[in-house]
Formats: structure tokens, C-alpha cells, sequence
């Protein structure tokens, strides 16, 4: 089978597709073929030589999220069978003809959902939520602050927090793309920059933000605490902005404020399965219905990958770039 590789830390040219040997499922795993997979900041960190999956992991098999269907089953499966269409989050590897996955970790696809809109939905979604909820712990009509909203992660989460009653506001670098946010349930877009964000986001949720979902990272942590009242929870999710940034621990300990942190490639599997179950529970209709939604910005080729690199090291686009197989 053909296997999207980085032949060599580097850009987009170093990506290939190799011949690879078709995995074998456990008992407990389904093979899956692969039909579209969503591309992520990650692969592109992962091309370079950076942020390499768990041990275990190829780390030269690019890829975190897929859709497609069951090909195989393994000896104990009881969940999947032979053609359910199912989509999920791998450590790696995604970006290959066929793939193992343990069965109780993916998740159906909803049949309204095109293989490419299915790929662009488990690594945004599954983060937001339990970013938002795990590790956020957001109570009943909490207000939220997104801090990009116009990224794939923050267009999840706002869609979730709104959809779930909360006041939600949202930043992005572009009044334009933010602008495009209100038909996701983005009512209040605040421009990253403006001097008086604290207060315009106040206003706007009508007091201070119990959850900060921050994907910006370093050289906002002063004003993202700022955002938050007493007990809130800032969850820092992406460092697009950098990873470098001080704290008053005065400020952070007076008002009872916590950070934490995620990352959804180094979990353990039984987390993972987790995670999966209660979001097939309490999201999935909603996909499934149509009520949240994650626009495309383009769907490529699997052999286009490393122009899809290319777009994405760009910007400007607003929603996923997925890549599929013919
Ligand atoms: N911890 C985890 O497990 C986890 C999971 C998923 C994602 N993430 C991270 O979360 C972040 C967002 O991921 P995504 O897939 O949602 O991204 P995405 O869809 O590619 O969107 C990226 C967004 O970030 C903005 N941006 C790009 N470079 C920036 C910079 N230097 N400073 C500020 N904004 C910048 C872009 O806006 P412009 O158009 O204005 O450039 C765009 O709105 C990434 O860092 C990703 O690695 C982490």
C-alpha cells in the first residue's frame, strides 16, 4: 500500500509516497481504508524534524486524523463491522491507504458527512471538547473566550460553546475572517491587538470569561488571565504565537485562577477510547444534524500533499485543508 512519508526532516519536497507494508489488525482493532485525511499544524512540524508522535510511532508516517471505512475486523471486535464508515485520531500515519485503529476509538461517521468533510472533524472537535469540558471544566452558562477563533480548533470550540448556551467571544488577526465566524455563533469577534480586548470581551460576556481556550501561547498570558475572574481556567492548547511568556503568580494565586495544558497525540489508549465514547455521546448528533460544521478551505490529492504543506505554512485560509486518496 502507499504511505505519505517524510523521506528526511525538511519542507514540503521531502514528502513522499512509499510503499509500505498493509498493516494487520490486533483482535481488539479494525483496519480502516483510509478515503481523506485532514492536515494539521503538527504534520508540518512532524516534517521538519519537530514534535515527533509517542514512541511506538513511525515517526516519518505523517498524518493525525482519517476517514473511510472498515476493511477488516479483528478476532474480538464487536463495535465495527466490515464497511461502517468510521473516522478518528492516530498518533501518526493517517496519510496512508490502509490503517489499524483500536475499534472502540474511532467514530461512525454521521451520512450526511462526505469522506472530506468527515477527515476535517476529529482533531478540531475532540480537542475543543475536551478542552472546553475535561480540562476546562465549564459549568452551565460559563462565558468562554477563544483566543483564535478563526483557527479549525477555535471555529470547534466556538461552535460548541455556543451551541451548549454559553456567552462566547472570540479573537482572530482578521477582521474579515472573524467577521465570517457569526454564522458559526461567533456574536462577539474581537481583533487581536486592540488595546482594550479585556474590556471589550467583558462587556460582550457580560463579566469575565470562566474558560480561556488559548491556541496563541506566548505573549498573551498576561491578558489571557486578565480575561478570566476568580477560579477561572486558562487551557493552553497551541502556541501558534510561541512557547515563551512570564506570569505574576500574585495575580494567578489572589484570584484562584489555574493553567492547564493538553495535547491529544500523547494520551494513553484508554483515555483516548475515552474520550471518543462521551463525545460520541454528547456531540456526535449534533454533527450529525448539522448544527456544527467545519467549512473546508481545500481538498487535495494525496499526491498534491506537499502543496497542501505549502498552503498551510501560508495562511490565510480559513477552515481545513484535506488531502484524499482517489
Ligand atoms: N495540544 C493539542 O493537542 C493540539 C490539538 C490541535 C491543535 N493544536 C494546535 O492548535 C493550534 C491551532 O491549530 P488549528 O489546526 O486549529 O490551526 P489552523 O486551522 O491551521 O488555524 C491557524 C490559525 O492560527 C492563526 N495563526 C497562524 N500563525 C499565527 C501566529 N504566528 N500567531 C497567531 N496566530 C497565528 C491563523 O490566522 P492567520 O490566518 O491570521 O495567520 C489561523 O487562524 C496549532 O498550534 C496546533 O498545533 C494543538
Amino acid at each position: 500500500m502507499k504511505a505519505l512519508i517524510a523521506a528526511r526532516p525538511g519542507g514540503p519536497e521531502v514528502l513522499i509516497l512509499a510503499t509500505v507494508d498493509q498493516p494487520q489488525p490486533g483482535a481488539e482493532d479494525v483496519r480502516v481504508r483510509v478515503r481523506a485525511a485532514g492536515l494539521n499544524r503538527a504534520d508540518l512540524l512532524q516534517r521538519r524534524g519537530f514534535y515527533p508522535p509517542p514512541s511506538g510511532w513511525d515517526p516519518r508516517r505523517i498524518g493525525l486524523e482519517y476517514a473511510g471505512e472498515v476493511e477488516a475486523v479483528g478476532a474480538r471486535c464487536s463495535l465495527r463491522r466490515v464497511g461502517d464508515r468510521v473516522m478518528g485520531l492516530v498518533a501518526a500515519g493517517a496519510c496512508a491507504e490502509f490503517i489499524t485503529v483500536p475499534e472502540r476509538e474511532t467514530l461512525p461517521i454521521p451520512p450526511r458527512l462526505t469522506d472530506a468533510e468527515a477527515a476535517a472533524i476529529p482533531e478540531a472537535f475532540l480537542t475543543a471538547f475536551r478542552a472546553l469540558w475535561e480540562e476546562g471544566g465549564l459549568q452551565p452558562g460559563e462565558g468562554v473566550a477563544v483566543r483564535i477563533a478563526t483557527s479549525s480548533v477555535g471555529m470547534a470550540a466556538v461552535q460548541l460553546a455556543h451551541a451548549a448556551g454559553h456567552p462566547v467571544v472570540g479573537t482572530g488577526r482578521d477582521a474579515d475572517r472573524l467577521d465570517a465566524l457569526r454564522e458559526f455563533g461567533l456574536n462577539h469577534p474581537l481583533v487581536e491587538g486592540s488595546a482594550d480586548l479585556v474590556v471589550q470581551a467583558r462587556r460582550a460576556l457580560g463579566g469575565a470569561a470562566a474558560v480561556v481556550l488559548d491556541l496563541w501561547g506566548g505573549g498573551r498570558l498576561a491578558e489571557n488571565l486578565a480575561l478570566l475572574g476568580e477560579e477561572g481556567r486558562l487551557v493552553v492548547v497551541g502556541l501558534l504565537g510561541g512557547g515563551r511568556d512570564t506570569v505574576d503568580l500574585t495575580g494567578l494565586l489572589m484570584r484562584r485562577q489555574s493553567i492547564r495544558t493538553l495535547t491529544m497525540r500523547s494520551q494513553p489508549i484508554e483515555r483516548r477510547i475515552a474520550l471518543a465514547r462521551r463525545f460520541e455521546q454528547q456531540i456526535l448528533p449534533d454533527l450529525a444534524a448539522g448544527r456544527l460544521r467545519l467549512p473546508i478551505a481545500q481538498v487535495y490529492p494525496m499526491t498534491e500533499a506537499a502543496e497542501a504543506h505549502r498552503r498551510m505554512e501560508a495562511g490565510g485560509h480559513l477552515g481545513k485543508l484535506v488531502l484524499t486518496w482517489p
